[in-house]
């Protein structure tokens, strides 16, 4: 969700900008923006869409050592142009991510004060109250330490001031902002992919720290006063952004699904030290949002069923601000892909105050959620570039599972050498599925206007998971059902040829589900059964129109191979509507504002 770039250097500024907003492109925008110093001279570049439609307005002859750019996911105000960033005011120009709260009353007192405004976004206001604070104070630095004081919100902000046009100021509060550290160069972007090429350290901002960035010179700033910095390195093989030869990147990380396994395998469960003990714990919550909150609902499933111990999980936008009980006794464990969801962020600051002991599952090194928890597991993923999030899914299963069964073998119940067997086949089994011919399924059902995902216990969950999948990419309404309840309402949507997609693994409930499945047959429905290929039971081919069987492995497992048919039903039912898979409308990947 928005990217900022900024450079200040040797180079012509505007292609750096540019490259640098489009590796950030993966976050999701809908308008981008540029401005830079052209002979003293702010000069903006901006326009909604692609970041192709603003590379054709920019004139690479003008030459700019320093600039600024942004790519908008819209919060305040609609998409056009004169709402895209940057924004200006006074001497004051910027680009920010995030939502300034009171943007409303500081702008009755900005236009009291005789400010007038171009745009409906929030984020002007906060940019003509820098310049407001900049006219008092005559020092940038402190105008900006008074603004955070008065600010409530979010915000990560590169700032051009016009008369000091030999530096670029940043400030941020809980949305993401990093500084690439370049020689007699330096860079700014919301994460370090932007620029992982070009730099090989660089510095994270924290909350309410300002930073001020010259060619040669950085200097961070907390309370007015300059504070000491760390340098992280950049690991330069996190950023496999290269699509190789395939048509999407989402169906390039379903595939690598199958090696990731191996590497997880050799990371963890070769040495299960590096998975924390979970025992010690009265209670444990599991949050997320999305995706990876289905992963921790599978986990909890996990550590419930295999591992014995209650776990509740909560969506974190929800968790942030419900009444929850919870003390230095709760493990609390955050799921996330990016490591820099909002809500998911603002959830383990809340459980801090509760005294709570937090656990991240992140696939992003260093991010926001990485660094606030007191232990992370990392998914060990690799940058996943398509919004529909599928590789770091089967990874955060993966860690869930081996949770459960470190705590299922402390406790005497799981026997770790049976289930290492199954941990190493995982792979095969995934390329099996991954190679499956979905075609005469997608055939069927890839023009219908509603699916529905059937499954009960643990197989529900990975059909919100599969519903969600199909819905965010490929626009079909679809919805997951716990089996038994349709027929309290929903059946009612049932008619000739509806698209029912139900998945069976689980034994102990497999004849329940196919009774379910049974009453929308009889209503006419087009089933799709995925079922687990070796269960003890009789299906009767008369309830399903199409069956895949999934490779069986030991419960504790089964849900990350379930998944796989459905993230490529998912994709290939998109493929055919031909909709834009990697980056499909409104969704960011990267969801930095609540
Ligand atoms: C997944 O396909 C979605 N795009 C989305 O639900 C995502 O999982 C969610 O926004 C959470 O993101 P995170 O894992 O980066 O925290
Ligand atoms: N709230 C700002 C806007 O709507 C910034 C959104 C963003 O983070 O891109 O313009």
């Amino acid at each position: 969700m928005c990217g900022i770039v900024g450079y200040i250097g040797k180079k012509n500024s505007l292609p750096i900008l540019i490259k640098g907003l489009k590796r950030l492109e993966y976050r999701g925008y809908d308008s981008a923006g540029v401005a830079y110093i052209k002979d003293n001279n702010i000069k903006i570049v901006k326009t909604v869409g692609k970041i192709n439609n603003l590379d054709k307005l920019l004139n690479y002859n003008d030459e700019s050592f320093i600039g600024i750019g942004h790519t908008r996911w819209a919060t305040h105000g609609s998409v056009d142009t004169t709402n895209s960033h940057p924004h200006q005011a006074g001497s004051i120009t910027i680009v920010h991510n995030g939502i300034l709260e009171n943007y409303q009353e500081l702008k009755e007192i900005l236009t009291n004060k005789g400010y007038t405004f171009k745009s409906d976004t929030d984020t002007e206001v906060l940019c003509a109250y820098i310049d407001y604070e900049y006219n008092q104070t005559k020092n940038i630095l402190d105008a900006l330490n008074n603004c955070m004081k008065v600010f409530e919100g979010s915000y990560a902000t590169a700032i051009m001031v016009k008369d000091i046009p030999n530096k670029l100021f940043v400030m941020k509060k809980d949305s993401p902002l990093v500084i690439g550290i370049g020689e007699q160069e330096n860079y700014i972007a919301s994460d370090i992919s932007a620029y992982a090429d070009e730099t090989s350290a660089y510095i994270i901002l924290e909350d309410m720290e300002i930073g001020q960035i010259e060619k040669d010179n950085i200097s961070i700033y907390k309370n007015k006063k300059e504070i000491k910095y760390n340098i992280e390195q950049v690991e330069q093989d996190a950023f496999d952004s290269d699509k190789n030869n395939y048509e999407h990147y989402m169906l390039k990380e379903i595939s690598e699904q199958e090696n990731l396994m191996d590497k997880l395998n050799n990371i963890y469960l070769k040495n299960l030290d590096k998975i924390m003990d979970i025992s010690k714990y009265n209670k444990i919550h599991i949050i997320g949002c999305g995706t990876a909150y289905h992963a921790g609902m599978i986990g909890k499933y996990l550590i419930e069923n295999y591992s014995d111990f209650e776990v509740n999980t909560y969506i974190a936008s929800e968790y942030r601000y419900q009444k929850i009980f919870a003390d230095d006794k709760t493990l609390v464990i955050a799921a996330s892909q990016s490591g820099e969801t909002a809500d998911t962020l603002a959830c383990i600051k809340k459980v801090k105050k509760y005294g709570c002991k937090t656990l991240g599952i992140v696939n992003v090194k260093n991010s926001s959620i990485a660094r606030a928890v007191d232990e992370v597991i990392y998914t060990e993923a690799g940058q996943e570039v398509a919004v529909a999030s599928t590789k770091a899914y089967s990874s955060q299963v993966y860690i869930f599972s081996l949770l459960a069964l470190k705590l299922g073998i402390t406790k005497g119940l799981i026997n770790k050498n049976e289930i290492n067997k199954e941990y190493e086949k995982l792979p095969s089994y995934i390329k099996e599925l991954t190679n499956y011919d979905y075609e005469d399924i997608i055939s069927k059902i890839w023009q219908a206007k509603d699916v529905f995902y059937l499954g009960r216990g643990i197989d529900y969950i990975s059909m919100l998971e599969g519903s969600l999948k199909l819905k965010e990419i490929s626009y079909v309404h679809s919805e997951a059902y716990q089996a038994g309840e349709l027929k309290h309402g929903t059946i009612s949507l049932i008619e000739k040829d509806t698209p029912i997609i139900a998945l069976i693994s689980d034994e102990t409930i497999a004849l329940k589900t196919i009774s379910n499945i049974k009453e929308v047959k009889a209503r006419g429905a087009y089933v799709v059964l995925l079922i687990k290929e070796d269960l003890n039971i009789n299906i009767d081919k008369e309830c399903y129109d199409k069956i895949i069987e999934i490779n069986a492995t030991d419960n504790l497992l089964q849900p990350i191979l379930n998944v796989i048919p459905l993230q490529l039903i998912a994709y290939n039912i998109a493929k055919k509507r031909g909709c834009d898979i990697d980056k499909p409308r409104n969704l960011a990947k990267s969801v930095t504002v609540e």
